[in-house]
């Protein structure tokens, strides 16, 4: 059977001044999630957007919001970006002082919760929390910019993460890099989501681009 993996553009790449014109693009090519790089510039060294941004493109799509907050101390912030309509929140290992309590407080809100490790962080670190999220992120970039090359050995976590999956229903998701050239090793490793920020928004053909990552195929 042909594979079907999720496909969520990061708008991170997109047009700020032209969201809902890149929001539509995403409507548009047949996916159905939307991926929300959230930056606070303390725990990456970059700024993007908060809950108020997030809160007024709610209302112009019904994309499926997964939210990456690359925020220090996120349960600081929780109750804002789950009110905003977020519909998976995924956090930082790194960033959270107590993970248990902050995967429990998204919980609290009747949405998805998510956890995710920078390239350097091991996969065994976050072991006892894997039954409690309905998604774990692994980071193919150090996070903080798009446009930067996928780290090879970052597939092993994801490998890791399928093959000790066992009863728990975590869906395996992979951000940074991820294009029609690696799409092909990154489909064998196991994952069900890609995040795809630059190579959404320069394809010159969305909904071709998004069927290819889709079924794991990359350029013949
Ligand atoms: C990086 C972000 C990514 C980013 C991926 O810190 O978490 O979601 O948008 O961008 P590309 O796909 O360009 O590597
Ligand atoms: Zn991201």
């Amino acid at each position: 059977m042909e594979r079907s993996i999720i496909v969520a553009p990061s708008v991170l790449s997109a047009d700020f001044s032209d969201i809902r014109g890149a929001l539509s693009d995403i409507r548009q090519s047949g996916t159905s999630w939307v991926h929300l790089d959230v930056m606070d510039g303390m725990f990456v060294p970059n700024i993007t957007f908060g809950p108020k941004f997030i809160k007024d493109i709610r209302p112009h799509s019904e994309l499926f919001f997964d939210a990456h907050l690359m925020v220090e101390e996120p349960s600081r912030y929780i109750e804002q970006f789950a009110k905003a309509g977020c519909d998976c929140i995924t956090v930082h290992a790194e960033a959270c002082k107590d993970i248990g309590e902050t995967l429990k407080l998204i919980k609290s809100f009747g949405i998805k919760s998510g956890l995710t490790v920078k390239p350097a962080t091991p996969i065994e670190d976050v072991e006892p929390f894997l039954g409690d999220v309905d998604l774990v992120l692994i980071m193919s970039v150090n996070p903080g910019f798009g446009g930067q090359g996928l780290i090879p050995e970052t597939l092993d976590k994801v490998r890791w993460l399928k093959k000790n999956r066992g009863e728990r229903h975590y869906l395996i998701s992979i951000d940074g890099g991820v294009n029609l050239k690696t799409i092909g090793d990154v489909a064998d490793s196991g994952v069900d989501v890609v995040v795809a920020g630059s190579a959404f928004f320069n394809a010159p053909d969305k909904a071709l681009f998004v069927r290819r990552m889709s079924a794991g195929r990359g350029e013949a």
